[in-house]
């Protein structure tokens, strides 16, 4: 049987990366897929740059949009990026009764929805592993190998140039403009590397692991977002004196009232393996009401490290060409029409304990005041640690851990703390998730 023919959009960090690792393992992806995969077609914008890939024997062009109407391309792998000129592309294959592969995690959690509905009209595939966690076949194992399972919740470490970030920093005392440069410099970090920075990626990743997980429509406009920018050197040494590790955290969990989705940086018990997770590594944790926690562990970004999730997708189209698409897996794991429209809480009625550090006046009266109003709220501590000031007459440092709480008491109690007058500047909150239940 002839070979698949796909037309590539995109020859950069996971384009070449795509190109190079279906050279290699040619042979053994053919025998897995039951036809061999080749790239005829690619487009990158700038034809006259180096590539870092072998293109000999692909025809070349900067028009994306000549590749999606080729007739002769039966299946699209786009790896351009954003989401505008990539929505419009997909689109058009979709339109044109091609299949699709994207790493685009942008583009699916704000468009998915409707692509997938435009994709079922068609009766081709959206497929999207490499969207999420690199090359961790995380949407695999939820969609698929977890369909027996209600999930409870689910916790990631899921953008890599983060956690390569935080890592350098604690490990090397490096610079934060410093490593995001080397980061860029190994192709992890997105085009515009605030995404990466300010948790807008991990959102855009937990959108949709929540949306597979339960079954609920891509809701990325409802996710709490925090970045790593405001993490202090002061923060990560008193999170180890406590036994923990701040990690870069996307949290997606099922209450009764609601789904949580929230991204932000998270003290979690250095005990935890997840908590061990350094550098490009992502991780995440899932847990099922049948099979308990299961970590998912592997490289979060990078060249061939998301180019295997790409072609892992390549391999599941070809050997869905000749199915039926009423008998696909579902894009989104549960049939479209049974979605549940679960409302997404607002980040004051989720519940998380925390982390509190505040500069206090060194006098007697000043702590009891501070546990009167955590008290007035009903939040419990469970320790606080009080730093000597270094010379006499300048603030102490305090530091609390607190039991869970729902987030609009504690708002309530750090307002009401930073307006004492024996307090200075403002708290500094970190939420804590020990991952245990
Ligand atoms: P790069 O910036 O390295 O590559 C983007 C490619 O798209 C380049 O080859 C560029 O061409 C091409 N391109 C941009 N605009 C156009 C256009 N108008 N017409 C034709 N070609 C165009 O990005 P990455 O490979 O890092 O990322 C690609 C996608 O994969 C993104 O969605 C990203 O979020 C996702 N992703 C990335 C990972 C990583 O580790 N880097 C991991 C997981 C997902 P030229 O080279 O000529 O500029
Ligand atoms: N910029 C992303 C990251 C790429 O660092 O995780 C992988 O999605």
């Amino acid at each position: 049987m002839n070979p698949v023919k796909v037309g590539l959009l995109g020859l950069g960090t996971v384009g070449c990366g795509t190109v190079s690792v279906l050279a290699r393992n040619g042979d053994e992806i053919a025998r897995r897929a039951g036809r061999g995969i080749t790239i005829t077609r690619a487009a990158a914008r700038d034809l006259s740059r180096p590539r870092g890939c072998d293109t000999g024997g692909i025809a070349l062009t900067d028009d994306a949009m000549a590749v999606v109407d080729d007739p002769q391309v039966e299946v699209v792998v786009e790896l351009i990026g954003g989401d505008t000129l990539a929505r419009e592309l997909v689109l058009r294959a979709i339109d044109n009764g091609k299949h699709v592969v994207t790493a685009n995690k942008a583009l699916i959690a704000k468009h998915g929805n409707e692509l997938f509905a435009r994709a079922r009209e068609k009766g081709v595939m959206v497929a999207f592993e490499a969207a999420v966690a690199g090359g961790i076949p995380v949407i695999k194992a939820l969609r698929e190998g977890l369909a027996g399972n209600r999930i409870e919740w689910l916790a990631g470490i899921i953008n890599g140039t983060g956690n390569f970030i935080l890592t350098e920093m604690r490990d090397k005392g490096r610079d934060f403009a410093d490593v995001l440069a080397e980061a860029q410099q190994l192709g992890y970090a997105e085009a515009d590397p605030t995404f990466d920075v300010e948790g807008i990626d991990a959102a855009h990743k937990l959108t949709i692991l929540a949306a597979i997980a339960f079954g609920i429509p891509l809701r990325f406009e409802h996710v709490y977002t925090e970045g790593i920018s405001r993490i202090t050197r002061e923060d990560v040494a008193y999170a180890g004196e406590l036994g923990y590790r701040i990690k870069h955290l996307g949290v997606a969990r099922l209450t009764p009232a609601g789904v949580e989705l929230r991204v932000h940086p998270t003290l979690i018990p250095e005990r935890r393996l997840i908590a061990n997770v350094d550098g490009v590594m992502n991780a995440v944790l899932i847990k099922g009401d049948a099979v308990g926690p299961t970590l998912y562990y592997g490289a979060g970004a990078g060249a061939e490290a998301t180019a295997s999730a790409v072609v892992a997708d390549l391999v599941d189209v070809v050997r869905a060409l000749t199915s039926d698409p009423e008998n696909r897996v579902p894009h989104l794991a549960f049939q479209h029409d049974a979605l549940a429209d679960l409302p997404i809480l607002p980040i004051e009625e989720t519940r998380s304990a925390c982390y509190l550090r505040l500069r206090a006046e060194d006098r007697p009266g000043v702590l009891a005041e501070i546990t009167r109003i955590l008290g007035e709220q009903e939040i419990s501590i469970e320790a606080v640690i009080q730093k000597e000031p270094p010379d006499s007459g300048t603030p102490a440092t305090v530091i609390l851990l607190t039991q869970r709480v729902v987030e609009r008491a504690m708002n309530t109690a750090i307002a009401r703390i930073e307006a004492l007058p024996s307090i200075s500047g403002s708290v500094t909150r970190i939420r804590v998730e020990t991952l245990k239940d």
